[in-house]
Order: structure tokens, then C-alpha cells, then sequence
């Protein structure tokens, strides 16, 4: 299927945003990292049950032949890879070039990267694909989520992880799930619900619980299967740490 895309030069309010050196570092920390890597020396009781959120939203999804999935706002790629040990075609789609780029260069091979720990510390580390994966099944592009090519259709699996509250209008994303996932396939939204104007203005966040708001946006196309909180750790420093917990809701297309 070819995909091309135009991308309007405005789609986020914070363009530049996961463009960063330190951002891309964070992630691929975040996606790839060991819990060695990732944690304190002495982490506190329940720190590790945080690791491997980009595995953990995609796991024990059911075996579909010739199944292709969707990886919206996959960053730099984890859970695509993870999707192709049960999907035969995987795309994975995200706004940000930097992190498309990594996404695409780990089928190569290691990519080295520098921790950030405090002040000028940083520690030379580096990521790589997880044994068992399947890059031959997984292609990525660079995309608009609220503006997707429509060659874009008929998955058998849509995930879209922690991408809702960074989009300027997360609606146009919403009206376009219907024809992303094919009738029977599933849908998986994650979000912490951390709305900030700085990425989504004020006018177009949910009018008050997000899951309320989905349920009442999705209506008539997607059935609400189950939700699940799944816990997520971002290391800043060696001692800053963002633990948010995400909701995960399961959706099956009408
Ligand atoms: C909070 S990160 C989550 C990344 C990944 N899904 C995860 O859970 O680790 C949000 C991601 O959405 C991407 N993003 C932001 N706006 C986007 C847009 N309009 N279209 C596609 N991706 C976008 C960012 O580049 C970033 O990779």
C-alpha cells in the first residue's frame, strides 16, 4: 500500500517539542532501556512495575492471520516492534522526525545514545531491537495523526499510546478511527488524561472525564470492550522520575 503525506506545517502547538536530543534520549531509554539502566540504585517497592509500558499496552492481543496493525504516535518504535511478533504488517506513524528516524534505524542495528544523570553527567548507552521481533513486517513513516493519508484503512488493530492530550484537535483523530480499524478489528486507546493548553487549547479538551467523553465520541462506531490503568516511568535524571498512570480502554469496531 503506498503511503504518502502531506503535513500541514502547524499540526501541534509545540512543533519543535520531541525534536530535542534530551527527548529522543528519554525515549529511547524509555522504550529500549533495562531496568538497570532505568532505575535508582535502590528503587522504592511497586518503581519497577512501571517498566516496559510500550510492551505492556500490546501484549496478549490475539493472534489474527495476515493481521496489520497501526502504531499511531509510535515515538521510536517499541510497541510497533513488539506488534510484529503477532501482526503481519505493521505501521508505525509519528509526527516527530527524530523519532521516526530512530524508530526506523533500529532495524539496522544498535543505536548509541547519551543518558542525561544531572548537570553535564550523562552516561553513554545504547538501544536495540528486543530478541524475537519481526523488522522485515514493520515500516514507519513521518505523519500527521489528525491528518492521515487515506490509504490509511481497515486495520485489524489500531493503538494509539499517551497521543490523545499531545494533539492540538484530538477530535479529527476520533472522527477518524472509523475508518482506520476495519468492522470486528480493535482499538486501543491509552491516555493519562494530562491535558495542557500548551499542546491541545482549552476549547477542545473533553468537557469533563475523558472515558465519558470517548464513549460519548465513539458512539455508534466502537463498542467499549474493558479499561485497565497501565503505569508508566519516564527517567529525566538519575534522580527525577515522571510516574503517571495511563488508562487503557479496549474498543471493538460495530
Ligand atoms: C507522549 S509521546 C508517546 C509516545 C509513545 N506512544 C509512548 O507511549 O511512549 C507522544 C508522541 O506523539 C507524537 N505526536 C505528537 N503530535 C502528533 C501528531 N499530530 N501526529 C502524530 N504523532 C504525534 C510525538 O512525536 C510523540 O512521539
Amino acid at each position: 500500500m503506498p503511503i504518502s503525506s502531506t503535513i500541514d506545517p502547524l499540526p501541534t502547538l509545540m512543533p519543535d517539542y520531541y525534536e530535542s536530543d534530551r527527548l529522543l534520549a528519554e525515549y529511547l531509554l524509555f522504550h529500549y532501556g533495562s531496568p538497570a539502566e532505568i532505575l535508582p540504585p535502590h528503587p522504592p517497592a511497586g518503581m519497577s512495575d512501571a517498566l516496559d509500558f510500550a510492551v505492556r499496552t500490546v501484549s496478549g492481543l490475539a493472534e489474527i492471520p495476515n493481521g496489520r496493525a497501526l502504531d499511531l504516535g509510535c515515538a521510536v518504535g517499541r510497541s510497533s516492534y513488539e506488534l510484529s511478533r503477532t501482526f503481519t504488517e505493521v505501521v508505525g506513524v509519528d509526527f516527530s522526525r527524530r523519532f521516526i528516524d530512530a524508530a526506523a534505524a533500529l532495524r539496522h542495528g544498535p543505536l548509541d545514545y547519551s543518558r542525561h544523570d544531572e548537570a553535564t553527567l550523562s552516561t553513554p548507552l545504547q538501544a536495540s531491537l528486543p530478541p524475537g521481533v519481526r523488522p522485515e513486517r514493520v515500516r514507519f513513516f513521518r505523519g500527521d495523526a489528525m491528518d492521515l493519508p487515506e490509504a490509511l484503512s481497515d486495520f485489524d488493530l489500531v493503538h494509539a499510546a499517551n497521543l490523545l492530550c499531545r494533539l492540538r484537535e484530538p477530535r479529527k483523530l476520533l472522527q477518524r478511527l472509523p475508518s482506520l480499524v476495519r468492522p470486528g478489528g480493535t482499538l486501543l486507546l491509552v491516555t493519562p488524561c494530562t491535558w495542557l493548553d500548551t499542546f491541545t487549547p482549552e476549547e477542545n479538551w473533553p468537557p469533563g472525564n475523558t472515558l465519558d467523553w470517548l464513549v460519548s465520541e465513539l458512539s455508534g462506531s466502537f463498542l467499549l470492550e474493558s479499561t485497565r490503568e497501565e503505569p508508566f516511568l519516564i527517567r529525566e535524571t538519575a534522580r527525577k522520575f515522571q510516574w503517571t498512570s495511563s488508562l487503557l480502554s479496549q474498543w471493538t469496531r460495530c
